[in-house]
């Protein structure tokens, strides 16, 4: 099992972002987690990550207990994230983004990206591994320009080209098919599509239709519970959640 939660719940004062959730994702797996907005989903990557500590409930990765684990150490157990807002620095060209991230690898974390960034030389290692992240991630050709002139679409796979940077085992998508054109969304899910052969991959998104093809295993979360789970077919047919999908707009 790649990742697993047993009883998680986070709450904040009354209100319980998320509420006993056991969730389960098997090594290799590309799956979703869906819900309407307020859901709780963010929270419960949050959660995955090391960012919110659960009120109560257990984190396991890879078998082992990492309730207690800060985030960095998650990040150096091969956890990787995005973030909902993109984290890349505008102003800078599309390899230096790759480089701060690949340099991030050699120093305490407490040291601020960009700070890392101006005080290391470039050393030929990290500039070797965001060569080829930028093959992987399909940007070599707009590795000279700067970040802020790329599509939404090329933003969020530059920032998913961060994250492969720390070489991570499983990789946690934060609705990176927000804010796409159709266009885009197409060409973002044969990307990670194709990712999907190398990595694990958990994705959290608000509208159901862009996940529903491309994910084996999707859970619907609404009002911090987990309502669903199954394969995109089963999942669809559930009436509870086209329900809840019917309620709210999508
Ligand atoms: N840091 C926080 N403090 C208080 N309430 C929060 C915080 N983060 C999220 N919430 C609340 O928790 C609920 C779930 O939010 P969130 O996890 O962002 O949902 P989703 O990502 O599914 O849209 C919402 O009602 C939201 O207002
Ligand atoms: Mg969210």
């Amino acid at each position: 099992m790649m990742i697993k939660t047993e009883n998680a719940t986070i709450a904040f004062g009354g209100l319980k972002a998320v509420n006993r959730v056991n969730f389960e994702l098997e090594e290799g797996m590309l799956a979703s987690v869906i819900g309407p907005n307020g859901a709780g989903k963010t929270t419960f990557f949050n959660l995955l990550s090391g960012h919110y500590p659960p009120t109560e409930g257990r984190v396991f990765y890879q078998g082992e207990d990492i309730t207690e684990l800060p985030t960095h150490d998650r990040v150096m157990k091969g956890m990787g994230r995005t973030f909902q807002i993109t984290n890349i620095f505008p102003e800078l060209s599309v390899f230096d983004n790759i480089m701060i991230a690949a340099q991030r690898l050699n120093v305490p974390f407490q040291m601020s990206r960009l700070m890392t960034f101006m005080f290391l030389s470039k050393d030929r290692k990290s500039e070797e591994i965001a060569n080829n992240i930028l093959e992987e991630i399909g940007l070599a050709d707009q590795r000279d320009v700067m970040a802020d002139t790329l599509s939404h679409g090329l933003k969020q796979r530059l920032e998913i080209g961060m994250v492969l940077t720390l070489n991570p085992k499983l990789l946690l998508l934060d609705e990176t098919f927000a804010g796409l054109s159709a266009g885009e969304t197409k060409q973002q899910i044969e990307y990670v599509r194709k990712i999907s052969e190398k990595y694990t991959i958990l994705i959290v998104e608000h509208k159901m239709d862009v996940v529903m093809d491309l994910s084996e295993r999707v859970s619907v979360m609404h009002q911090g519970e987990l309502i669903a789970e199954g394969t995109p077919e089963e999942v669809r047919a559930d009436d509870f959640v086209q329900k809840v999908y019917l309620r709210e707009e999508i």
